[in-house]
C-alpha cells in the first residue's frame, strides 16, 4: 500500500501560477496536489483530501461550476481568485478549517518513498537510466536507499558528453555510493550514425532513437521487471491542461520519446509528485553533492545541439574543451549559480586570425549565457567583460583550432536557448 500523506487538493479552474501556490503551501508542511477542474468528484475524493481549494485567476464561471460539482466531496472548500497574494489564506485554511497537522516535509517524504518503493518492488530488481542530471540522480539515490544493490543504473556514453562527465558519474555513484553501475560505451555507434548529418532535427532524431535502442538493450539484459524514472510533478501537470486535456505541447518537443512498447516494465517513479526544487532538496538530504544537484539544465541530445552542423570527432573535441573552460571560469568567478544556463557552442565557420606571428584560419566558438524561470523565455546575461575576456583568451590559447570567440546576445524569443 502506498503511504498517503494528509493532502489538500488544489482544483485548477484556470490559474497560471497554481504550481507556485501548491509549492508554497507545501513549504508550510501541508502536502498539496493539483487536479484540473474537469476531473470527477470521485477522482478528487479518491485522494482522500482534508480540504479543497478552488483556484482561478479572477472570478470565472468555472469557479461556480466547480463549487457545485465538488461540494459532494464533503470536505471544507476555499475559493482563491488572487493566487499570488493568497498563500497565507490557503495555509490558514489548511490548518484551521481542514485541521491539517502540518506533518508533511521532505524527511517524511523520503521515509514514505522508501517504504513505497520496497512495498512495490519486493525482492525484484529495478533498472534505471542515469544521465547525471538532477532528476535521474535523485531517483537513483532514493531507490538505492530503498533496495541497495537490487538497483541497476545504466549510464550511456553516447559520445556527446561534457568533459569528465562519465568520470564524475562513476565517482559519485559507483565509488561514493557503491551503486551497481553499468556504463555502456556507445560513442562510436552514435558518432558513426551522425556522420554526414547536418540537419538539426535529423541529428536530434538520430540521437534520440539510438539512445532508446542502446538503453533498451541494456535494460533488457538486466532482466529487471521494474524501470525507475525521474518523472517530476511539473512533467505531469504540464502535459495536462487545466481543462483536463493532454495538450502535450509544452514538453513533447523535448522528450526523446518512450521505450519500445514491447518492453513491459513496471514503472517506479518515486519523485513524480515533487516540484523541481523539492527534488533537489531530497538529493541534498540523500548526500548528493552540489556539483550535481545545482547543475545547469542540460539538453537530452547533449553537446549534439551545441555543435552546429555535421558532428565530427575533432570538432566535437574542440567544443568539449571550450565548454569545460567556460564552466571552469564560471565556477571560479562565482557566476555559475547566478545564471540559468551558460555554455559554449561550436560554430563551423573558419575565419582569419593571427597565431604565433602567422596567419591562421580556424573555427569560431560562441558563448551563450541566459537567465530564465521556465525556459519558455530567456534573457541574455550581461556577464562581466573581464570574465568573457578571460574565457575567450583561454579558449584561444588552450584549444587548438579556434581563433575567434563571440558572445551570443540574442534573447528568447526570437532565439532558442540551444543553437539547434
Ligand atoms: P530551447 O533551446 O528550446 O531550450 O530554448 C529550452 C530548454 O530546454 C532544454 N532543451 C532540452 N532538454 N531535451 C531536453 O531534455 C532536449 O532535446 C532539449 N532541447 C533543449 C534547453 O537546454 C533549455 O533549458
Amino acid at each position: 500500500m502506498k503511504v498517503t500523506p494528509e493532502t489538500v487538493v488544489l482544483i485548477n479552474c484556470g490559474c497560471e501560477g497554481i504550481q507556485k501556490l501548491a509549492r508554497a503551501v507545501r513549504s508550510r508542511k501541508v502536502y498539496t496536489m493539483v487536479i484540473p477542474y474537469s476531473a470527477s468528484a470521485e477522482r478528487v475524493s479518491a485522494e482522500k483530501p482534508a480540504g479543497l481549494i478552488l483556484v482561478a485567476d479572477g472570478n470565472g464561471a468555472l469557479l461556480n461550476e466547480a463549487k457545485q460539482k465538488f461540494a459532494v466531496c464533503g470536505v471544507p472548500l476555499l475559493v482563491i481568485t488572487d493566487p499570488e497574494n493568497s498563500v497565507q489564506t490557503a495555509v490558514d485554511f489548511c490548518f484551521n478549517e481542514c485541521k491539517c497537522t502540518g506533518s508533511w516535509d521532505l524527511d517524511t517524504f523520503i521515509d514514505d518513498a522508501i517504504a513505497d518503493i520496497r512495498a512495490q518492488v519486493g525482492n525484484e530488481h529495478v533498472v534505471l537510466g542515469l544521465s547525471g542530471g538532477v532528476d535521474s540522480s535523485v531517483v537513483a539515490a532514493l531507490i538505492h536507499k530503498a533496495i541497495g544493490d537490487k538497483l541497476i543504473c545504466v549510464f550511456v556514453d553516447h559520445g556527446l558528453l561534457r568533459k569528465n562527465e562519465k568520470e564524475m558519474v562513476k565517482e559519485i555513484f559507483e565509488r561514493n555510493f557503491g551503486m551497481n553501475l553499468v556504463v555502456v560505451d556507445a560513442a562510436d555507434r552514435f558518432l558513426d550514425k551522425l556522420a554526414g548529418v547536418t540537419d538539426p532535427e535529423q541529428k536530434r532524431k538520430i540521437i534520440g532513437k539510438e539512445f532508446i535502442e542502446v538503453f533498451a538493450d541494456a535494460a533488457a539484459q538486466s532482466k529487471a521487471p521494474f524501470l525507475g524514472q525521474g518523472t517530476i510533478y511539473p512533467d505531469i501537470l504540464e502535459s495536462i491542461s487545466f481543462d483536463g486535456n493532454h495538450n502535450g505541447v509544452i514538453k513533447s518537443h523535448h522528450n526523446v520519446g518512450g521505450l519500445p512498447k514491447n518492453l513491459k516494465f513496471k514503472l517506479v517513479e518515486p519523485v513524480e509528485r515533487l516540484f523541481k526544487d523539492e527534488v533537489r532538496e531530497v538529493g541534498r538530504k540523500l548526500g548528493l553533492p552540489s556539483e550535481l544537484i545545482d547543475r545547469h539544465p542540460f539538453p537530452g541530445p547533449s553537446l549534439g545541439v551545441r555543435h552546429v552542423g555535421e558532428i565530427k570527432r575533432e570538432t566535437l573535441a574542440i567544443l568539449r574543451e571550450a565548454d569545460a573552460i567556460v564552466t571552469e571560469e564560471l565556477l571560479s568567478s562565482g557566476w555559475y549559480h547566478r545564471t540559468w544556463q551558460t555554455f559554449a557552442i561550436f560554430v563551423p565557420v573558419k575565419t582569419t586570425g593571427i597565431r604565433d606571428g602567422r596567419r591562421s584560419y580556424d573555427y569560431v566558438v560562441a558563448i551563450r549565457s541566459i537567465n530564465s524561470v521556465d525556459a519558455v523565455t530567456a534573457e541574455v546575461v550581461q556577464l562581466p567583460w573581464e570574465l568573457l575576456f578571460k574565457m575567450s583568451d583561454r579558449i584561444i590559447k588552450e584549444v587548438p583550432g579556434v581563433n575567434r570567440v563571440v558572445y551570443d546576445i540574442t534573447q528568447k524569443p526570437p532565439g532558442t536557448i540551444e543553437w539547434e
